[in-house]
């Protein structure tokens, strides 16, 4: 099948890509988060289809994507805090990475050999609505080729899996533009991935997170070098090359760029995660020879900002 981009808000888009995951292919479709490269989660061929479409390592799991709780729950277990957290933050950007209940009919290829599964309810309408169509859980990884910068629209996901994926559901930019929160719960409540809910609005309800140790790095497919563009990129810059392109925060943009993008002239940081990875992209496809990035502040959002622009800034 042809790659092809539909305008995702018909009943008709939704009920031809509910079709081709239910035969077994690949959709990528929106979230509140990033676009998604979607397989239905019970089928092991078609979620073997994600790792080989992607380039992703066979030892990275993946994201099963369920309607609502009551879906989850016939995949993992919960404990009461992990209930409380979906009550709270479901639908969202919030994934819960929970013990794999034995009757589970989703793949084991999700886990990646592991004995949990992450599960995450997306909140944007068209998934609500492809979810509710196909009838089935959908593992879902960011539609991007593995370790590059993850798409926030349909073009981008066309650009970076071009013919590698049956069907493109166009629904615009994405709302929050940058991968949801990740959270275990092996051994109290850890940040497995900084992400779009902010930590201090979980800890305001779980307490204090823990974070990963050094040598697991969180999810097993953190990698070092991540969300990595083309170009090398340069952090905390105070002033700019003639050969460099500029991802700027604030007000004190030094001049001299060959192309400047600003990821809030105001300071905002949910403005800031929004146009991070369409700004990296769009720097990246410039004539500059590097790309130099300023200073983003750490607190709130600014932990997952900070996050991805410190993976994208380690050569692959
Ligand atoms: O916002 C998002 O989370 C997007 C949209 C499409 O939902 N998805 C996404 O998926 O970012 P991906 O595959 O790019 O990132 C999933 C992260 C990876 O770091 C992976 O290692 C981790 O979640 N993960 C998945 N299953 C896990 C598990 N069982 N244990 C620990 N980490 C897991
Ligand atoms: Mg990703």
């Amino acid at each position: 099948m042809i790659a092809d981009l539909s305008p995702a808000s018909s009943p008709a888009a939704i009920a031809k890509a509910a079709a081709v995951l239910r035969a077994g292919g690949l959709v990528a479709f929106p979230t509140e988060t990033v676009y998604g490269l979607g397989a239905d989660a019970t089928d092991d061929r078609a979620v073997a289809r994600i790792f080989a479409a992607k380039g992703r390592p066979a030892f990275n799991p993946l994201i099963v994507h369920v309607a609502d709780f009551a879906a989850a729950e016939r995949i993992v277990t919960f404990d009461t805090r992990a209930r409380a957290l979906a009550e709270r933050f479901w639908p969202g950007a919030l994934t819960l990475v929970l013990p794999r209940r034995g009757n589970a009919s989703v793949s084991l290829l999700v886990s990646a050999g592991l004995d949990t599964v992450a599960v995450r309810v997306p909140a944007n309408a068209v998934a609500q609505s492809l979810l509710r169509e196909t009838g089935r859980p959908i593992a879902a990884p960011s539609a991007n080729a593995s370790g590059a910068i993850s798409a926030t629209t349909a073009a981008h996901v066309a650009e970076s899996l071009a013919g590698r994926v049956d069907l493109i559901l166009d629904d615009g930019p994405t709302a929050q533009g940058i991968e949801s929160t990740v959270l275990g719960f092996a051994d109290g409540v850890t940040l497995l991935r900084p992400g779009a809910v902010a930590r201090d609005d979980i800890e305001a309800m779980a307490g204090p997170l823990r974070d990963p140790g050094a040598v697991t790095q969180g999810s097993p497919g953190r990698l070092a070098s991540h969300y990595a563009p083309s170009k090398p990129l340069r952090l905390d810059a105070a002033t700019v090359g003639g050969d460099e392109a500029l991802l700027a925060f604030g007000t004190n943009v030094p001049p001299g760029a060959i192309l400047t993008r600003n990821l809030s002239p105001s300071g905002d940081l949910v403005e800031a995660e929004a146009n991070l990875f369409s700004m990296l992209r769009a720097l990246d496809a410039s004539d500059a020879a590097r790309i130099a990035a300023m200073a983003v502040p750490t607190h709130g959002l600014g932990e997952a900002i900070n996050d991805r622009l410190a993976r994208a800034a380690v050569r692959p």
